[in-house]
């Protein structure tokens, strides 16, 4: 392979299969892996370069398959592994790579290795694959410290010790399910290296790592203080020994031919602090979170495009750029609501603002063209090629997300992205299942607007224009890995130059932009009248004389 093929990475759009809600081949109402198989072709024609699946691990799905009792095999609700393999050989057959999830902060409490540290009692060598402590207090009665589990209430459980007393306490930094692991145990370092050469030597081209930032733990694991901590100090966040990790990490990828890729899941504290996993003896790139949590709004999302590119650069990584995933709310619904200063990524940050569908349609459609001009890698999150919103009237009684129960139901959770996409028809299912089933999450009723039959040769359709960019993007040298140059503005809007002869302009205010008398528009995210100049909430690709496209 050619070395621009073998860094393929560095300009390549990667599409987010959540395969839960995906496709449904089997019937039952649960996305799986004959279901993705099925729309292989779906995915290659909208034209991106690779998928990321998120976990298909067995697991009990006490979060949605991160609790996983074992990396080397499928969930049967999914599939099964020679399904797995079949799958990895027909998407290579499309062109396409295939990036799955590894899940190292955390296993599922079923896994042997936790059951054993049950039945093992205090003191047993199969609990120090875990982080088991005594309670303070009493009677051990009060947990080891104060840390916080990120779906809210506390970071500990107590056991029921073999003898029927109530015993140790165990850390989960996300539910109870989920119990954290002691990476300083050499059994856990080998599993993991174990995995990833599992999947490497089925083909597999590349891992997404979560939460690469909460592994390693300060070993006295002290109380949290108020006071904020210099960068590393932190008792369980981005801690210095991680890197040691990634390190021997890389080495086993690149010594498979070609080469396989790491994305790290790592929400850090500033750009310089990201681009740390992203050093070249290290992971191959990072999802650049401030990217996705950024208003819409010029000033800030120019501050974060400089930041990133900037920090990126002193390592001469490529960027990422992300707009929705599985963890946060749908980004049309995000920029339906007037946009104010700062970070907001969950419906309940949000909630108590109108929505307006059309305005958050319209500027999701500006923004993919502003993410995809944008120089590295991108991702997009099955179903925003649709245009679907975030689903923020699901009933209490169908929230499965842990984050509702464990907040006391005061947060809605991330069950409102994660609803299985519409294929077609007019009614639920929607093509979501081959025949008449109640989805594990119920899908609105007017879905079917948002289908993809519906949208297909709609050239004014979400869908006509995602496949219309990711052609263009594929076919424009001036696109992908690079950089770029800022141009000179009227306030509220953006534009900036990629070499050669391309540029791209984005309104963000209702002032419109007159475009450059050379320039002859390849794309842009709305009709408008040229002569009128670039309407708000628009995004256009110009082309201003570079060489004939690749
Ligand atoms: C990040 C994943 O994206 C999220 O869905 C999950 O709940 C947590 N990590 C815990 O694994």
């Amino acid at each position: 392979m050619s070395s621009e093929a073998g860094e393929w990475w560095r300009s390549a759009v990667i599409y987010q299969v959540y395969l839960r809600s995906f496709a449904d081949g089997n019937g039952d109402g649960v996305g799986d892996i004959a279901g993705l198989r099925s729309r292989l072709g779906y995915v290659r024609d909208l034209g991106v370069d690779a998928i990321w699946i998120n976990p298909w691990y067995p697991s009990p799905m006490a979060d949605a398959g991160y609790d996983v009792i074992d990396q080397r095999d499928i969930d049967p609700a999914y599939g099964t592994l020679a399904e797995a393999e079949a799958l990895i050989a027909e998407a290579h057959d499309h062109g396409l790579r295939v990036i799955l999830d590894v899940v190292p902060n955390h296993t599922s409490e079923l896994r042997a290795w936790f059951q054993e540290a049950l039945v093992g009692g205090p003191g047993s060598r199969a609990r120090d694959r875990y982080h088991f402590r005594n309670g303070r207090g009493e009677h051990g009665e009060l947990p080891p410290n104060n840390w916080t589990s990120e779906f809210g209430g506390l970071a500990w459980t107590r056991v029921t010790e073999p003898d029927g007393e109530p015993g140790q306490w165990y850390l989960h930094l996300f539910s109870p399910q989920q119990p954290d692991l002691n990476w300083d145990h050499p059994d856990v370092r080998a599993d993991f290296e174990h995995t990833l050469r599992f999947w490497f030597d089925r083909g597999v081209d590349g891992f997404r790592i979560d939460v690469a930032h909460y592994l390693i733990k300060d070993d006295l694991l002290p109380d949290l203080q108020q006071a904020r901590y210099a960068s590393g100090e932190h008792p369980h966040w981005d801690r210095e020994a991680l890197h040691d990790i990634y390190r021997s990490w890389r080495r086993i990828a690149d010594s498979y031919d070609p080469p396989r890729v790491f994305v790290a899941e790592a929400w850090v504290e500033s750009p310089q602090r990201l681009v740390r996993y992203v050093r070249s003896d290290e992971l191959h790139t990072a999802f650049n979170f401030d990217f996705l949590a950024s208003p819409w709004l010029p000033g800030a999302m120019k501050d974060m495009i400089d930041a990133t590119l900037d920090a990126h650069a002193s390592v001469a990584a490529p960027s990422t750029w992300v707009l929705s995933n599985h963890d946060v709310a749908r980004h049309v619904s995000r920029y339906a609501r007037p946009q104010r200063e700062g970070i907001e990524r969950f419906l309940d940050d949000f909630l108590d603002r109108p929505a307006d569908l059309a305005v958050g349609t319209r500027r999701a459609r500006a923004a993919i063209l502003q993410m995809l001009a944008l120089p590295g890698c991108a991702y997009v999150y099955m179903g925003e090629e649709l245009g679907l919103p975030e689903v923020e009237d699901l009933a209490d009684d169908v929230l499965l997300d842990p984050m509702f129960q464990r907040s006391g139901m005061i947060s809605r959770g991330r069950d409102g992205c994660r609803v299985p996409l519409p294929w077609s028809g007019h009614s639920a299912p929607f093509g979501f299942s081959p025949g008449p089933v109640r989805t594990w999450l119920p899908q609105p009723d007017d879905w079917g607007i948002y289908s993809v039959a519906r949208q297909t040769d709609d050239a004014s359709s979400m869908l006509e224009l995602y496949r219309t960019a990711l052609r263009m993007r594929r076919l424009l040298p001036a696109l992908g890995d690079g950089c770029l140059q800022w141009l000179s503005m009227p306030e509220g809007a953006l534009g900036f130059a990629r070499e050669p002869g391309f540029l791209c302009v984005v309104n963000y205010s209702a002032a419109p932009v007159v475009l450059p008398d050379d320039a002859v528009i390849l794309l842009a995210s709305d009709e408008f009248d040229p002569g009128a100049g670039v309407p708000a909430d628009t995004t256009v690709w110009l082309d201003v004389g570079g060489p004939p496209g690749r």
